[in-house]
């Protein structure tokens, strides 16, 4: 088992431009998606996310509920709350 390092909730949020990059949170993993963002079929609404949790967004836009989406975040994993 690969022992991700454990971020603080201040690191997280200290994350939500493409300059000092955009982390955001999930089920307690947390995510750099600073070079997904330009690919995101959503377009910039995936912004309103960076620092913080998804969940919030995601249980608006159902379309994320869906196994591809989950794919595609892990690839983003960079650590734990
Ligand atoms: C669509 C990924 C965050 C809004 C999608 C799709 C993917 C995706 C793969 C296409 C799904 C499909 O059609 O099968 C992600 C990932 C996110 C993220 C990996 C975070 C790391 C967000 C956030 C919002 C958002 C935070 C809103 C605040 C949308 C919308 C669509 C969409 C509105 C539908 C676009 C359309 O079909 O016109 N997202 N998303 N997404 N996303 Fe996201």
């Amino acid at each position: 088992t690969s022992a991700l390092p454990i971020y603080t909730q201040e690191e997280v949020t200290s994350h939500r431009s493409i300059e000092d990059g955009v982390w955001v949170t999930y089920k307690g993993g947390v995510y750099d998606i600073t070079e997904f963002v330009a690919m995101h079929p959503g377009g910039d609404r995936i912004m309103l996310a960076a620092g913080g949790a998804l969940e919030p967004f995601w249980s608006l836009y159902a379309v994320h509920n869906q196994e591809h989406v989950l794919e595609i975040l892990s690839e983003y994993k960079v650590g734990e709350l």
